[in-house]
Formats: C-alpha cells, sequence, structure tokens
C-alpha cells in the first residue's frame, strides 16, 4: 500500500483535461493506496481571486471530487488552508530552495512574464506544493504531464534535506498517465485545455449540459484532410479528438480508427459528443445531490482532522531534524 498523495486548484470550470489527466487516476489509485486528495486553495491565491468567488470555487471541486467516485472512507478530502503545516512547512522549505532553482520554473516564467510586480507567492508557488507532497510521507503524486517540473523540484528538496539534515523526508515519485495526460484545447488543439481560456468552446467543462459539449465538439478544430487518423503532428486536431473518446470509452485508439474507417469528421464527432455525455451526466447527478449539502462540510472538516494528525508527526520530526523550537 503506498502513500498517495495530490492536489487542484479551486479555480473553477474543471474540464475533462483535469478529468482525463489527473482526477481519474485519483479514483483509481484509491482502491488499493492510501490517499489524501486536498483542493489546494492557497495555491489558487498565488494570483488575485475575488473572496466570494474562491470559497464557492472550494465547493464546488469538493463536490466534484466526491461526484467522479473518491470516497471519503477510502480517502481523505481537505482543504489545504483548513491544516497549517502547509504554510508552516513551506516557509521551511523556502528557506532550502535556491532562487535560480525556482526562477527556472516554466509555470513561473509564464505567470510572472518577467513582470517586476508579479506576487512574491506565484515565485515560492513549487515550495507550497512541495510541502503539500512531503508532510504526508507520499510515494506517488498523480498529475498532469505540466506539473512533471514541479515534482522534480520537490524530489531535490526532499533529497537536499535528507543529506543535510538526515532522513526527514520520503522522495516521491510522479505518475502520469500516457493517454489522457494532455488534453488540448479544442479550438486551438496546439495548446493545452485551460480553465481560463476566454473561449468556452475551446474546453469542456465537467458541468457543462448536454447542448453545450455537443456544440464545442461539433465546433472543434480538425483538418482538411477527412481521415480518423491518429498523428499528433499533422493531425493534432483529430488527434486530440481520438485521445479524448479513447479516455472516456477505454478503447485503444487504434480501436477507435478502424470502427471510424472511412467515416466523415461529422460521425465520428457526433460519437463523441455521445461518449463524452454519457460520461459525464453520472458525475453530474451526483454533483447536484452533494453540493449543497452538510455531508460535504462534514466531509471537509473530518478530512481536515485527518490531515492535521499526520501532517503535525512529520512536522514534528521537521523542527526536530532542523533544530527548530525547544
Ligand atoms: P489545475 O487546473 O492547474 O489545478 O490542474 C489540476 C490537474 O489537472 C493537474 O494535475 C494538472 O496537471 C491537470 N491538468 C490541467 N490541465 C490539463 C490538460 N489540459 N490535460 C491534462 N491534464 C491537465
Ligand atoms: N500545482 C498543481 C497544479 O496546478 C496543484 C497542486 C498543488 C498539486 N499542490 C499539489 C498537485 C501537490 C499535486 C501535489 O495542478
Amino acid at each position: 500500500m503506498k502513500k498517495v498523495f495530490s492536489g487542484v486548484q479551486p479555480t473553477g470550470n474543471i474540464h475533462i483535461g483535469n478529468y482525463l489527466g489527473a482526477l481519474k487516476q485519483f479514483v483509481e489509485l484509491q482502491e488499493e493506496n492510501d490517499c489524501v486528495y486536498c483542493i489546494v486553495d492557497l495555491h489558487s491565491i498565488t494570483l488575485p481571486q475575488d473572496p466570494k468567488i474562491l470559497r464557492k470555487n472550494i465547493l464546488d471541486v469538493a463536490a466534484l471530487y466526491i461526484a467522479i467516485g473518491l470516497n471519503p472512507k477510502k480517502s481523505t478530502i481537505f482543504v489545504q488552508s483548513m491544516v497549517s503545516g502547509h504554510s508552516e512547512l513551506a516557509w521551511i522549505l523556502l528557506c532550502s530552495s535556491y532562487t535560480g532553482e525556482l526562477s527556472r520554473m516554466t509555470q513561473f516564467k509564464q505567470k510572472s512574464r518577467g513582470n517586476e510586480s508579479a506576487p512574491t507567492g506565484l515565485f515560492a508557488y513549487p515550495a507550497l506544493m512541495a510541502a503539500d507532497i512531503l508532510l504526508y510521507d507520499s510515494n506517488v503524486v498523480p498529475v498532469g504531464n505540466d506539473q512533471k517540473q514541479h515534482i522534480e523540484i520537490t524530489r531535490d528538496i526532499a533529497i537536499r534535506v535528507n543529506n543535510k539534515y538526515g532522513k526527514t523526508f520520503v522522495v516521491p515519485e510522479g505518475r502520469f498517465l500516457k493517454e489522457g495526460a494532455r488534453i488540448m484545447s479544442l479550438d486551438d488543439p496546439t495548446v493545452k485545455m485551460s480553465k481560463s481560456a476566454e473561449n468556452i468552446h475551446s474546453r469542456i467543462s465537467l458541468l457543462d449540459d448536454s447542448g453545450k459539449i455537443k456544440k464545442s465538439i461539433m465546433k472543434s478544430t480538425t483538418d482538411s484532410e477527412g481521415e480518423i487518423r491518429f498523428d499528433m503532428e499533422n493531425k493534432p486536431g483529430i488527434s486530440n479528438l481520438l485521445n479524448i473518446y479513447s479516455s472516456f470509452s477505454g478503447l485503444p485508439v487504434a480501436d477507435i480508427e478502424k470502427k471510424y474507417e472511412g467515416s466523415g469528421y461529422g460521425v465520428f464527432k457526433k460519437d463523441l459528443v455521445e461518449v463524452t455525455v454519457e460520461s459525464i451526466i453520472p458525475i453530474q447527478l451526483r454533483y447536484n445531490e452533494i453540493r449543497e449539502s452538510e455531508e460535504l462540510i462534514r466531509i471537509l472538516k473530518e478530512g481536515a482532522e485527518r490531515a492535521t494528525v499526520i501532517s503535525e508527526k512529520t512536522m514534528n520530526r521537521v523542527k526536530e531534524n532542523f533544530g527548530l523550537g525547544i
């Protein structure tokens, strides 16, 4: 039994890229592992947030966690800011991180764009993420491909601390899905599907209704060749749709290519709408049941209590090894 940890930012518009790239693995992993899943609200304030919307988004993501099949009896589900060890350990890890390595992070470079008034939190982001992971002695961190660099720096920091202060942290490993690991934008398949893109038809959100899903898929960018064939380089649009089809249906891409040999894009897209809607509707039904319920609040409070117990053990070890306190 391995210890698994992952987190999702409560920034709204959770989409099928988040689901197929990350969340779906969370559910699979909980069957045979000791899993901790966090809603990382402290990460989301690295960029400006409206407090009311942030609170709403936290509960939305929590409800989605339950709706996709996370079971609070098997997994610990909680909100990051409700467990103080995250901020506390982040500071300690910042003191064992280098400004050079933090400034090389692609996400920091993209989001700060060399702007001197970029928040310091954006720069420190990877140390907070390392704290999330290391607090729970995590072995495995299921994430989308875009988080590879953050997992690497977490490992580097853990190894550095262990070398300097004696064995303090478990060195974690990332777990990346091959298919579905990177779902691309529907309107521009050369960039990844994102929560923040202006065009709502660039993504399919888990809470979209079937009309919207149909519109987004039917409008999606393909090519003029007309052949349903996986070729990421020359046919990124169709390849992305094949990837989505395969991830939702469980059919290998080769089987789908065979199934649609000689068919047009219209037929294929129509079927993809069906496959997608069929997968998403049960999630939405469960979401609607839980979103406004007392049960959701109870799950998050109990999750935070459980997480606090684990994290305090780690914090005691860290303080002991670093010589902090008395
Ligand atoms: P975020 O939206 O940045 O909080 O991401 C939540 C999780 O979804 C992370 O593990 C990301 O790596 C993953 N993710 C985000 N966008 C995509 C995408 N387009 N394709 C696959 N995974 C993604
Ligand atoms: N940085 C991650 C993202 O943007 C979210 C995250 C925060 C996370 N802490 C984490 C993911 C710890 C895995 C483990 O997707």
